[in-house]
């Protein structure tokens, strides 16, 4: 069968290649038993990267970056590299690649399994049947902004800044996908900022309220950023889709995060803008680390990478049947109490990220049979 669906695998640090091999025993299977055939090229990134190349992201890597249909991350970095200068830091690579390849719009589900409802630190009422999308803004704001740096004055103070910048047209496009994504779910759209304090709040929320103009199917709530976080842990059932800048979707995605359970349970998808053909270019990572405390044990939970691998199927490659065969999959496994360290209560008869992959694999030999 011709490979002809290009894919490239940058593991990084951590539980990161654990979990990513994973995706490869999945992908030996949709081989085996759908036919189909990705055309695999692996890279470093992160940690990884410096101790190879002395950067966590090489010039080569980030051009298979970009002639890829996607690009699967695990995570990037660790202790080991804490003292590396801040320019080539693991996180630099990982941010170098979300700006350079201009992936605007990071997708960050937060759904709770049935299975998995009790796994979470909130009462099961509040969390059962919880399916949340939150679209965080991933090449701008104070990630990305100038001035930064940190200064000595004259007088010996040191002093830091950081630039929170945006532009409109920034803001609109983001906005824009959370409305089009909302129309295939419930239909809500919240979009969180400071407007209170900031100007980029202030800018954020009149651009919103024009797009939202485009959508009048669609309720649209302006939300203040602090006031969200405590929603979602009052009463997260209320959000449907979420869109918000790159640092505050950074901090309410590890919140949304938690309500379902457990971090290694969270995909992402970051998707750049559409070109004429409707293709985006697409990097897929988990939410969570790189763990470095259960790295290399085999421990790690590697269903938020293979629920990134869905979230690559359909968005990337349009796959819809193959990517809910897979789903589908996690959850039976889940059903049938197969659990890693981290969702098992008080770490009870927890299973290895290895015999997670084979019971995905056992779960959809029978699902295809
Ligand atoms: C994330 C991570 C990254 C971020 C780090 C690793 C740079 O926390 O993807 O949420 O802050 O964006
Ligand atoms: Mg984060």
């Amino acid at each position: 069968m011709a490979a002809n669906k290009k894919l490239l695998m940058l593991p990084g640090d951590g539980i990161g290649p654990e979990v990513m091999n994973q995706v490869r025993v999945l992908i030996d299977w949709m081989d085996r038993r759908r036919h189909v055939s990705f055309d695999v090229t692996d890279g470093l990134v992160g940690g990884a990267a410096i101790d190879a190349h002395g950067t966590s992201l090489a010039d080569n890597t980030l051009a298979d970056a970009m002639a890829v249909d996607a690009v699967l991350l695990g995570a990037v970095g660790g202790p080991k590299w804490d003292g590396v200068a801040r320019d080539i830091r693991p996180e630099a690579g990982l941010l170098k690649l979300r700006k350079e390849m201009d992936l605007f719009a990071n997708l960050r589900p937060a759904t709770v399994v049935p299975a998995l409802a009790k796994s979470s630190s909130l009462k099961e009422e509040l969390v059962s049947g919880l399916d949340i999308l939150i679209v965080r803004e991933l090449t701008g704001g104070v990630y990305f902004g100038e001035p930064r740096g940190i200064e000595t004055l004259a007088d010996g103070t040191r002093r830091a800044v950081d630039t929170q910048v945006y532009t409109d047209g920034e803001i609109e496009r983001v906005c824009r996908i959370a409305f089009e994504l909302a129309g295939k779910r419930s239909g809500k759209v919240h979009s969180a900022e400071k407007a209170n304090v900031m100007e980029t709040g202030v800018l954020w929320r009149e651009v919103a309220g024009q797009v939202a103009k485009d959508f009048p199917d669609i309720e649209f709530h302006n939300i203040l950023a602090d006031n969200c976080a405590m929603q979602l842990v009052r009463w997260p059932k209320q959000f449907d889709v979420l869109v918000t800048d790159n640092l505050f979707g950074d901090i309410l995605s590890d919140c949304a995060a938690m309500l379902t359970g457990s971090l290694g349970m969270l995909p992402s998808a970051s998707l750049g803008a559409a070109d004429s053909d409707g293709r985006r270019r697409a990097m897929y990572e988990p939410v969570h680390g790189s763990a470095p405390d259960i790295a290399g044990q085999d421990l790690a939970n590697p269903l938020a990478m293979v629920q990134s691998f869905v979230m690559c199927l359909k968005y990337s490659f349009d796959m819809g049947e193959d990517a809910d065969l897979i789903d589908q999959a996690c959850k039976n496994v889940l059903d049938a109490g197969k659990r890693t360290s981290d969702i098992a209560e008080e770490g009870v008869g927890a299973i290895s990220t290895t015999a997670m992959g084979e019971a995905l694999v056992a779960e959809l030999d029978s699902l295809a049979a």
